[in-house]
């Protein structure tokens, strides 16, 4: 069965391939390498011809641009070539600006924005005859606000009545809310914590109910903490706090209570322990399990999945070193032969025209697409976020769950925009990567809308979104405050400070070994990633971790890539054999891996922020890059990491034994925290 499923994935990646009429590419099956730089010097001598015969373009093309309700912004337009050609915006095709919106020397500017101002703009460059137009996205979002609580909000209850707390946040795109208690989360897997829909509903004594509102039933004196409510959604996050205040019967609120409250935050157990719990009996359980395998002389690597899986897979490889020569010969190869096509699935085209007929399952009519905002430009083109109704797509799989409620889900959606082969083979790559390797903490490819030009890669996105901004939302503004002077203001723009609740330690550790075990993922099936970031991380509002990999080269998170012999790169991220030899392995991805924990430990700090890209390329080359290790970082985390960034590939460990270790070190600080807690208890 599971071999099937592969194959049909496989085909239809041909398909795809036959449809587009471009042959694939090869790479090296041992771990992945391959050779960035050498595939682009053949690109820039290709580019060369068209700088010489100074055609009129879009240097760069203009990107869509998501701005906030009330915010001013402005979207360049420049144009190369030509002789004196004039640039001009127009709203759609080629009406006049709205109010409040206008172009000066091909810069499109929004002062004021507005709802109204939302829309597709063209860009056109007029210069005698010729004439070329891009088009772009522009969207007015409106960042979350939490309506209530208000912040410092006080509820008063007695002993034995139901508290009922409101969460309501406005918000466009709509925003999704959490509760925390005392900064931790809470849900289901929790004790006496339910969801409306469950079917305990009525006998759970903390509802988490879907309007957003938490209703605690029969309160008791250890009900009474500190609870939050954060909102977030594409547009940003926000959270105010509500203290529940829990008065004994017949007593008089609120001045006597204050003492009850106080004795009742160190009484109570925090509910979240119990979550913590379970999660680490699961990973200790798995942890002792792959011990004993490994003891029976398993290979390493099997440790992270079904051993089934990775014995069809190696046949299944074996056949495609066989096959794949025979397509060596194709036009692209000569110098793409080590172009990291690790994907080596696509191999056999007499094995997929065979099948090609099954694969229709993945794709998706774009229709089904609602609510596009474009988050900006990546490798080979836009990057949108939209909603698809799940039910629909359940429809076209014939996975009729008999649901007629549309079930709108955020999709991260990745236009392939460009012709160039290498943009092709990355898109494809990708693709495979999404289809290939399942597991919770990375993103799944939902489908393909390939019926029209361009195609979009349709991958699964979160109510939250991206990881890094969420990091930067729970700092404090203390810490903003350091960073900014620490790095300077040029460095680390200020951002919004304390918009959600900061990570507990153990949560911290949590999310590292969540990426590792994605990571792991990967590495087994023998992709590797080449992006792994804290802006390629998504979260949910569950405060789960999931892989992606928007990539945005070009908008928000430009200032974090680098253009290196015409290769846009993740300079801060990548180690030195990667940046000058374009060598990425699994060993790269480790040392990404370790930078993306960084982050999470320092809550979304720029690497280097101090430094300039030149500087940090500088040191790069002469091997001079130290990295720090964050205070707040468990002692052995801090090792550990620095063996992610050994400058020898080889030094570096592997993603299951990163697993592992993050594995003892979460257990570590939950012990610790349980043995506080219990100390509290029995000094009471
Ligand atoms: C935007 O401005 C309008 C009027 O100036 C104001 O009513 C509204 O509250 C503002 N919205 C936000 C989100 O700041
Ligand atoms: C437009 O460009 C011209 C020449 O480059 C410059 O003099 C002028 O100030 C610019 N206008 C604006 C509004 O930036
Ligand atoms: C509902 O409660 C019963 C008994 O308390 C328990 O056995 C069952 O697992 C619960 N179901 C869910 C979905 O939590
Ligand atoms: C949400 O639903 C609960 C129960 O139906 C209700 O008590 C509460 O007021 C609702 N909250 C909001 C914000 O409407
Ligand atoms: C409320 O909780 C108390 C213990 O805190 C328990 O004795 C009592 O039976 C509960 N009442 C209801 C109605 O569940
Ligand atoms: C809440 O968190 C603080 C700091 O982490 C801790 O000192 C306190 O004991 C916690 N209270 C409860 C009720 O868990």
């Amino acid at each position: 069965m599971k071999c099937c499923k592969m194959c049909s994935k496989r085909s239809f990646l041909l398909v795809m391939l036959l449809l587009s009429g471009f042959e694939h590419i090869f790479g090296s099956e041992d771990v992945a390498h391959h050779s960035a730089h050498r595939v682009h010097y053949h690109k820039s001598s290709r580019r060369h011809r068209a700088i010489a015969d100074g055609e009129l373009r879009f240097e760069p093309e203009p990107y869509s641009k998501k701005l906030k309700l009330n915010s001013s912004g402005k979207i360049h337009c420049k144009v190369a070539g030509g002789v004196a050609p004039t640039v001009q915006w127009f709203l759609n095709e080629a009406d006049p600006l709205p109010e409040g919106v206008s172009s000066s020397n091909g810069t499109l500017m929004v002062a004021d924005a507005e709802r109204r101002h939302s829309g597709q703009y063209t860009c056109k460059a007029v210069d005698g005859e010729k004439t070329i137009t891009s088009k772009i996205n522009l969207d007015v979002v409106v960042t979350p606000r939490i309506l209530e609580p208000v912040a410092g909000q006080q509820l008063h209850v007695t002993v034995g009545q139901t508290a009922v707390l409101n969460c309501v946040a406005s918000g466009d795109p709509p925003p999704t809310t959490h509760w925390d208690r005392n900064l931790t989360i809470l849900g289901k897997q929790q004790e006496g914590v339910d969801t409306e829909d469950s079917v305990n509903a009525t006998s759970a004594r903390f509802l988490l109910m879907n309007n957003g509102t938490l209703i605690i039933r029969n309160v008791s004196a250890p009900d009474a903490d500190q609870y939050g409510c954060t909102a977030g959604s594409a547009a940003g996050l926000d959270r105010n706090e509500l203290q529940l205040i829990v008065h004994q019967e017949g007593e008089l609120p609120p001045q006597e209570s204050s003492g009850v409250a106080g004795k009742a935050v160190v009484v109570s157990i925090s509910v979240a322990g119990a979550y913590m719990v379970l999660v680490l009996a699961l990973m200790v359980y798995c942890r002792r399990r792959r011990l004993r395998r490994r003891q029976r002389g398993e290979k390493m690597e099997l440790e992270m999945t079904e051993g089934r899986e990775k014995l069809v897979e190696e046949g299944e490889e074996e056949k495609q070193k066989a096959n794949g020569s025979a397509i060596q010969n194709g036009r692209l190869l000569g110098h793409e032969k080590d172009s990291g096509a690790d994907n080596s699935e696509v191999s056999g085209i007499s094995r997929a025209s065979k099948k090609s007929g099954q694969y229709e399952h993945l794709s998706i009519p774009r229709t089904l697409l609602t609510e596009q905002i474009t988050m900006g430009r990546g490798e080979f083109g836009e990057v949108l976020l939209a909603k698809i109704d799940m039910t629909q797509v359940n429809k076209l799989r014939n996975k009729d769950d008999g649901e007629t409620e549309p079930k709108l889900r955020p999709v991260l959606v990745k236009a392939l925009t460009t012709k160039d082969e290498i943009h092709l083979a990355e898109f494809r790559r990708q693709l495979d990567l999404f289809s290939r390797v399942r597991h919770e903490n990375i993103v799944r490819l939902l489908g393909l809308c390939n019926e029209a030009d361009p195609h979009y890669m349709l991958l699964e996105h979160t109510d939250w979104g991206e990881l890094k901004k969420f990091l930067i939302a729970t700092r404090s503004p203390e810490e903003n405050a350091e960073y900014v002077s620490r790095v300077g203001a040029e460095h680390a723009p200020p951002a919004p400070a304390r918009r959600a609740a900061p990570l507990a330690p153990q949560h911290r550790a949590l999310l590292g070994a969540q990426l590792a075990a994605a990571a792991a993922k990967c590495a087994l099936h023998r992709f590797t990633h080449r992006d792994i970031a804290a802006r390629n991380c998504l979260i949910t509002s569950k405060l789960q971790l999931k892989l992606s990999y928007p990539a945005l080269t070009r908008g928000p998170d430009s200032h974090e890539y680098y253009k290196l012999h015409e290769q846009v790169i993740p300079l801060r991220w990548l180690p030195a054999e990667a940046v000058l030899e374009g060598d990425y392995s699994t060993k790269s991805d480790v040392y990404m891996f370790a930078v993306t924990v960084w982050e999470i430990y320092t809550k979304g700090e720029l690497p280097f922020a101090k430094l300039n890209d030149n500087s940090v390329l500088e040191r790069v080359k002469s091997g001079s890059l130290e990295w720090t290790i964050p205070d707040s970082m468990p002692e052995a985390l801090g090792e550990l990491l620095k063996r992610c960034w050994s400058k020898s590939p080889s030094d570096r460990p592997q993603f299951t034994e990163i697993y592992d270790e993050l594995t003892v070190i979460l257990q570590d600080i939950t012990s610790e925290s349980t043995s506080q807690k219990s100390q509290d208890k029995t000094e009471e």
